[in-house]
């Protein structure tokens, strides 16, 4: 097989193994991406949280709010006709789901909720991968779980129930009145301090790298690849069986010049493989040059015997 081939097959086997490399490191570098999205989105919505628990509850006015923990209604003036303004308050869960609704309907392809295994509006009930989530944080206490499910990188971060949270989701006796009447006391309580109070979960439509790969890999790639073949073929070509050819010919035109062999160089050259045959040839120089050599001392005697003949 000539050097040029060689050496194809070489490349081919060395640009496929980069290649998985590439899609490998392509991969990680694709999951680190998600991951570092979903992770932004668990501190937006943890600082919004962090901001509603600052004030305790937010209060808003609005006419006919079906969301909220407890309504109060103040009278705008002191006259008897004067118009009722009606106050809805929000804990930080509440306004962080109301939050997750908003964009669950907006454009944004990342989604976002919280949930728990142990919920208090039923509309929170995990699905599969969040169930999944729950039970391996819950068994492994990790920091964070990620999977794919249903076409979507899916991301979850736990939330521990801290003194704080325990008014709400503690013992139902000591739980605010507004929570009893709009929850009922069924769900979302008897948590202690320190328990998993639930994920927030974060999903992100996501498909394989391979089925993406169109994105990434484009005429221009592929002609710069190919061209990397093309060149190290080239030099092959130029540095390797090129010289090993002219070699080869001046070794078979030397052992033809000694008349050993009769034939005419190329002939006699009967390997593809340009080492392979040199080696011939250097095997023909070596028999032509010992041939040579033995002519050269066979005259060499008969001159010496004629001598000593020519002096008796
Ligand atoms: C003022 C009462 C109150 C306090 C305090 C409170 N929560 Fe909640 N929590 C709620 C209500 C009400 C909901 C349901 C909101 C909704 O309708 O989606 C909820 C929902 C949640 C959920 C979503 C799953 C579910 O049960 O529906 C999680 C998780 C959660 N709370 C965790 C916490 C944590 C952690 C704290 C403390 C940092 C906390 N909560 C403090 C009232 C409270």
């Amino acid at each position: 097989m000539p050097l040029k081939l060689k050496f194809f097959f070489l490349m081919l086997c060395v640009l496929g193994l980069n290649a998985l490399a590439y899609f490998y490191v392509a991969e990680k570098i694709h999951q680190h991406q998600l991951r570092a999205q979903a992770q932004t989105v668990v501190a937006n919505v943890e600082a919004f949280g962090a901001w509603v628990a600052n004030s305790g509850r937010i209060w808003v006015k609005a006419n006919n709010s079906e969301s909220y923990l407890s309504r109060e209604e103040y009278s705008a003036g002191d006259s008897e006709f004067a118009q009722k303004v009606v106050f809805f308050s929000k804990n930080p869960a509440l306004a962080q789901r109301e939050f997750a609704d908003v964009v669950m309907h907006s454009s944004s392809p990342t989604k976002f909720r919280m949930t728990s295994e142990n919920v208090m509006n039923p509309n929170n009930e995990p699905d599969g991968f969040e169930m999944r989530a729950l039970q391996a944080i819950n068994k492994g206490h990790l920091s964070e779980f990620t999977g794919v499910y249903e076409g979507a990188y899916r991301y979850a971060k736990p939330i521990y129930h801290t003194a704080n949270c325990l008014k709400c989701h503690g013992d139902t006796a000591n739980a605010p009145e507004d929570v009893l009447k709009r929850y009922g006391s069924q769900h979302g309580f008897g948590f202690k301090e320190g328990d998993l109070a639930g994920i927030i979960s974060v999903s992100i439509p996501t498909q394989p790298l391979w089925e993406d790969l169109d994105q990434y890999i484009g005429a221009v790639e592929i002609g710069i690849i190919l061209s990397t073949l093309i060149l190290s073929l080239v030099c092959v070509h130029f540095w390797l069986s090129r010289p090993l050819k002219q070699l080869n010919n001046a070794a078979d035109n030397l052992s033809l010049s000694t008349g050993f062999f009769n034939q005419p160089a190329q002939s006699i050259s009967s390997s593809g493989n340009e080492i392979e045959a040199l080696r011939q040839s250097l095997g023909r120089l070596g028999k032509a040059t010992q041939h040579a050599v033995q002519k050269w001392r066979d005259t060499q005697q008969k001159n010496n015997q004629q001598k000593t003949k020519s002096n008796h």
